[in-house]
C-alpha cells in the first residue's frame, strides 16, 4: 500500500499497516521535535543574542509548572510508543490457535518447507489468501532468520529447538524472502519467495502436488520403523512410556514434581534427551535418538504425534490425518 514511498516494502498481510502505522508515528514524532528544537534554537539564538560587550543577563528564577510541563509530556509521548508498540508485538508473535501449519528448516544456505499435506518446496513457499500461515521453524546447522519483509515479520531460526512465526497475507504475488541472520558465505544467496494464491489456485497447486506423503504420515512410518511403538503402544497399559494419544498440548506431570506442556519443543527434546523431563510413574529408559532422526524426520515425529491428539490443529482442507488400523498404532479416535 506505501510502495510508492521509496525504500517501503509493499504491505501484503493483516499486520503489515498496523506496523507502518506505528512507523509512521515514531517518525513523525520524531521530525515534529527536531523542527521544534532547532527552529526554537535558532530563534532564541538570535532572540537573545548578546547585544553589547558587557552585557550582563537577567537572572531567572525556576518554574515547578514549567518543569512538570516538560516531564509529563514526554514520558506520555514515550509511553504510547510502549503501548502501541507492545500491542503489535503481541498481535505479531503471539501464534494464533487456528491456521495453518508449515514446517522450515533451514540449513546453509537454503530454506526447506513442508506443509502438513506433505507438499515439499525449496526456497518457496506457496500459500493461501486470507488464511493465517503459522511457521514452525528449526534449522540443521547455524542459526537463521526468516524474514519477509512485505509481511513485516521476522524471526530466528535457532538450532535445538522450534521458533516460530505467523502471519496472513492479504494480497495475491510474489514476495520475497530473506534470510537476515549473517550464516556464512552465501548468506546474502539464502533467500526465496513467498507465492500469495488465491484459495482455489492454492487448492489447485495443493492437488498438483499431491504425490508426497503428509508429514504425519511420514511420522508415523519413523514412529514404526525406529521402534517407538514397542514402548508407546496404543494403550499404555503394561507399556514402558507414556501412551502419546492426546498428548500434544496436555499437561505433563514429571517425576521431579514439575508440570510442563507437552509443546513442539517439549516432544522434540524428549526424543533427542529423553532423560530431560522424565513423565511421572515412568523409569529413565528411554535411549536418545540423537543423530539417528534429521530435523524433517523429527519435526515429522511432531506432526505424527499432534494428529493423534484430535484436531487441536487445523490442517488445510480438512484432511483428517491419516491412520492405518494395524495393531500397533494407537486411534485417534478413541482419545477425545
Ligand atoms: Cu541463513 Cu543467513
Amino acid at each position: 500500500m506505501q510502495s510508492w514511498i521509496p525504500f517501503i516494502p509493499e504491505s501484503a498481510s493483516t499486520i503489515s499497516g498496523r506496523v507502518d502505522a506505528l512507523y509512521f508515528y515514531l517518525c513523525g514524532v520524531t521530525i515534529f521535535f527536531t523542527l521544534l528544537i532547532s527552529g526554537v534554537l535558532i530563534f532564541f539564538v538570535i532572540r537573545y543574542r548578546r547585544r553589547t560587550p558587557f552585557e550582563i543577563p537577567r537572572p531567572l528564577a525556576g518554574s515547578h509548572r514549567l518543569e512538570m510541563m516538560w516531564s509529563i509530556i514526554p514520558f506520555l509521548i514515550a509511553m504510547s510508543f510502549f503501548v502501541w508498540g507492545t500491542k503489535i508485538y503481541f498481535a505479531q508473535y503471539r501464534m494464533p490457535r487456528d491456521g495453518i501449519e508449515v514446517y522450515v528448516v533451514a540449513k546453509q544456505w537454503m530454506w526447506k518447507f513442508q506443509h502438513s499435506t506433505g507438499q515439499r518446496e525449496i526456497n518457496e513457499l506457496h500459500v493461501p489468501i486470507g488464511r493465517k500461515i503459522k511457521l514452525i521453524m528449526t534449522t540443521e546447522d547455524v542459526i537463521h532468520d526468516l524474514f519477509v519483509p512485505a509481511f513485516r515479520i521476522k524471526a530466528d531460526v535457532v538450532p535445538g529447538r522450534y521458533t516460530t512465526e505467523w502471519f496472513e497475507a492479504t494480497k495475491p504475488g510474489r514476495y520475497h524472502l530473506f534470510c537476515a541472520e549473517y550464516c556464512g558465505m552465501n548468506h546474502s544467496g539464502m533467500g526465496g519467495w513467498v507465492v500469495v494464491m488465491e484459495p482455489t489456485d492454492f487448492d489447485n497447486w495443493l492437488s498438483g502436488n499431491v504425490n508426497q506423503q503428509s508429514a504425519s504420515t511420514a511420522g508415523q512410518q519413523l514412529y514404526q520403523s525406529l521402534g517407538c511403538v514397542s514402548c508407546h503402544g496404543a494403550n499404555a497399559e503394561g507399556g514402558r512410556g507414556p501412551a502419546l494419544q492426546g498428548l500434544f498440548n496436555s499437561q505433563m506431570p514429571l517425576n521431579n514434581g514439575q508440570v510442563v506442556k507437552a509443546d513442539e519443543n517439549y516432544i522434540r527434546e524428549s526424543i533427542l534427551n529423553p532423560q530431560a523431563k522424565i513423565v511421572a510413574g515412568f523409569g529413565p529408559i528411554m535411549p536418545s535418538f540423537q543423530g539417528q532422526v534429521s530435523e524433517e524426520q523429527l519435526m515429522q515425529l511432531v506432526a505424527y504425534i499432534k494428529s493423534l491428539s484430535a484436531n487441536k490443529t487445523e490442517t488445510p482442507n480438512a484432511k483428517p490425518p491419516v491412520t492405518t488400523r494395524s495393531s500397533a498404532t494407537p486411534e485417534s479416535s478413541g482419545s477425545k
